[in-house]
């Protein structure tokens, strides 16, 4: 399908990214359709863009008519057969796990028309591990936004070895119509490039915590004064969610083998008591009580 011919994108998973995803596309003056099997979690959705949508108008970032014509774009549904139906354009967002997002590839498969591209969202798998289930391997392209996508302007753009050129090309193009800044890899590699270089740097993180030689505050401390980094990794794996991170590196795990790339002790137990960062109000920090160095 050409990019002039997408007037319906649909969005799996309500959480963390799929919204604020949702929220770009419907902006971006598409009818959008926010899916997740959670009811919560799309109430949630909604309630959250509202307030960042207010909070925008206060600022004067958008005018309210532009909120409401982009609110009344938006559609929310635990439906997944429905929500891929009237799909011109698939994005997926669900959770970081491969069973999952290869069971959903193969259902909107089904679903969707055969024209459709299916995009996902995932921070580090392939798109030719989901691509593999479908019968649409030309179509299947990785959509890497950042997180928070209402804010961060940059989408990884990632192609497999069969994901044709008319199909990066359509990706790019609706990166643009969204006002996000896609950059086209023409090589698939687990991580991509930006999570690749900052697992690095997280994981030497994690090691000088794990073996004392500093504590996480003063890591996020040294890293946002002497590197000039806005926040810490320490702080950054809360903001994006310690379940998210676990999960990425229990991925790259099972992809190389390598004890190193398995998830710290630490990490597993914070996952574990589901003190998973700012959205459960603990993670490293506690969000009740703002307690992060300056
Ligand atoms: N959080 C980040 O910083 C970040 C950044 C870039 C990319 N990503 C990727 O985005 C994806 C989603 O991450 P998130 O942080 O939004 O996670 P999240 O846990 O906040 O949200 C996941 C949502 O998916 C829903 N879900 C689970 N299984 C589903 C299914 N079968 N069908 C429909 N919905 C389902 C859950 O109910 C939940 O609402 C992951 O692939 C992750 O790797 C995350």
């Amino acid at each position: 399908m050409k990019h002039s011919e997408i007037r319906n994108i649909t969005v799996l998973g309500a959480g963390s990214m799929g919204h604020q995803i949702g929220m770009l596309c419907a902006l971006g003056g598409y009818n959008t359709t926010i899916q997740d099997i959670n009811e919560e979690a799309l109430k949630g959705a909604r309630e959250k863009l509202e307030d960042i949508m207010t909070k925008w108008v206060k600022k004067g970032k958008i005018t309210e008519e532009n909120v409401q014509a982009a609110m009344s774009r938006l559609h929310f549904t635990t439906s997944l057969e429905e929500a891929a139906v009237r799909a011109d354009f698939i994005i997926e967002a669900i959770v970081e796990k491969l069973d999952a997002k290869r069971d959903v590839f193969q259902k909107i498969d089904e679903y969707a028309s055969p024209d459709v591209i299916l995009a996902t969202n995932s921070s580090t798998i392939v798109n030719s591990l989901l691509a593999s289930v479908t019968n649409r391997k030309d179509k299947v392209v990785n959509m890497h936004f950042f997180f928070p996508p209402l804010v961060m302007d940059c989408v990884e753009v990632v192609m497999s070895e069969e994901t044709s050129e008319e199909t990066a090309r359509v990706t790019m193009e609706l990166c643009e119509r969204i006002n996000r800044t896609g950059v086209l890899l023409r090589k698939e590699i687990s991580g991509f490039v930006a999570n690749r270089i900052l697992g690095a740097l997280q994981k030497e993180a994690m090691n000088l915590y794990e073996e004392g030689i500093a504590d996480f505050e003063d890591i996020d401390l040294i890293c946002r004064k002497a590197l000039k980094h806005p926040i810490g990794p320490f702080e950054l794996m809360d903001l994006s969610g310690i379940d998210v991170g676990y999960y990425v590196m229990q991925q790259r795990y099972s992809e190389t083998g390598n004890p190193e790339d398995k998830p710290p002790k630490f990490i597993e137990e914070k996952v574990k008591a589901g003190t998973l960062g700012r959205k459960t109000g603990r993670g490293f920090y506690d969000y009740t009580k703002k307690q992060v160095k300056n």
